[in-house]
């Protein structure tokens, strides 16, 4: 897809990953529509970045919050959305006999439910694309390399992306025919807040977003009939 003049909407897009996602999109003449619950930091971006940048408030987690921001994208947006990704996610590390029942359900409520409320507000937009051009759209779901290994400590947080990645692969399938593409990325460790939200020190060594940013980008801009499914990228070192 050529990526200039695109509608890409972004959750998470205040930090870390989804901020270096959406920078990236812009380079690439994308339009951004980036939503996460931290408005002033969305302003801050827009003010920094220029007017294609378009901040959404919105808790990923909150029915209504999605709804909203979904109308809000296709008011202004004239109807289109070209790219999804589900980027907005948080980890809340320990032991699962330590762990409170509000961490788990933040985790599952933001990596899982936000996901499936995200992309079901978006297939109906691009299912009428598909109709109307022959191609739909793009959907990244940003999973982890936690949705491919289990460890000890990150076994809710395990869940949610071993359960992103069902999900993922069963969307792919459901949507392709509809010309939908789906990516799943499993990134190992970035330096983001990531590691400060989970409550762990994370990697001494760990990949810059704006690398994982150039994958997003690589994947983006395939042939229309050329889809990589997943995608896993860790440190070379990262222990430095
Ligand atoms: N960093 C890593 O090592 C790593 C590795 C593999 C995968 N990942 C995944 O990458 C994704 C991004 O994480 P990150 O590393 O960039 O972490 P981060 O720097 O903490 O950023 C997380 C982003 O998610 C947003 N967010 C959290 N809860 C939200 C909600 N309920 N509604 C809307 N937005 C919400 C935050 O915005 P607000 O707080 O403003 O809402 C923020 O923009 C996550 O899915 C994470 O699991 C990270």
């Amino acid at each position: 897809m050529n990526l200039q003049h695109k509608i890409a909407v972004v959750t998470g897009a205040s930090a870390g990953l989804g901020r270096a996602f959406s920078k990236a999109l812009l380079d690439r003449g994308a339009i951004v529509f980036g939503l996460a619950r931290r408005a002033d930091r969305l302003q801050g971006l827009r003010e920094a970045w220029g007017e294609a940048f378009h901040p959404v408030a919105c808790d990923v987690t909150d029915e209504a919050q999605v709804t909203a921001a979904f109308r809000q994208i296709l008011d202004e947006s004239d109807g289109r959305i070209d790219i999804l990704v589900n980027n907005a996610g948080l980890g809340r590390f320990g032991a699962i006999d330590e762990l409170s029942v509000d961490d788990w359900d933040v985790q599952m409520a933001t990596n899982l439910r936000g996901v499936f409320l995200c992309t079901r507000a978006t297939l109906p937009v691009m299912k009428a694309q598909n109709r109307a051009h022959g191609f739909g759209g793009h959907i990244v779901n940003i999973a982890s390399v936690a949705g491919l290994v289990g460890n000890p400590r990150i076994a809710a947080y395990n869940a949610t992306k071993f359960g992103l990645r069902g999900f993922s692969d069963a969307l792919m399938k459901e949507v392709r025919d509809d010309g939908i593409k789906v990516t799943c990325l499993y990134p190992g460790s970035v330096a983001t807040d990531f590691a400060d939200v989970a409550g762990t020190s994370g990697s001494p060594n760990p990949m810059q977003p704006e690398d994982v940013a150039g994958t997003l980008i690589h994947v983006l801009e395939g042939p229309d009939n050329y889809l990589v499914s997943e995608v896993v990228m860790r440190p070379l070192r990262p222990r430095g």
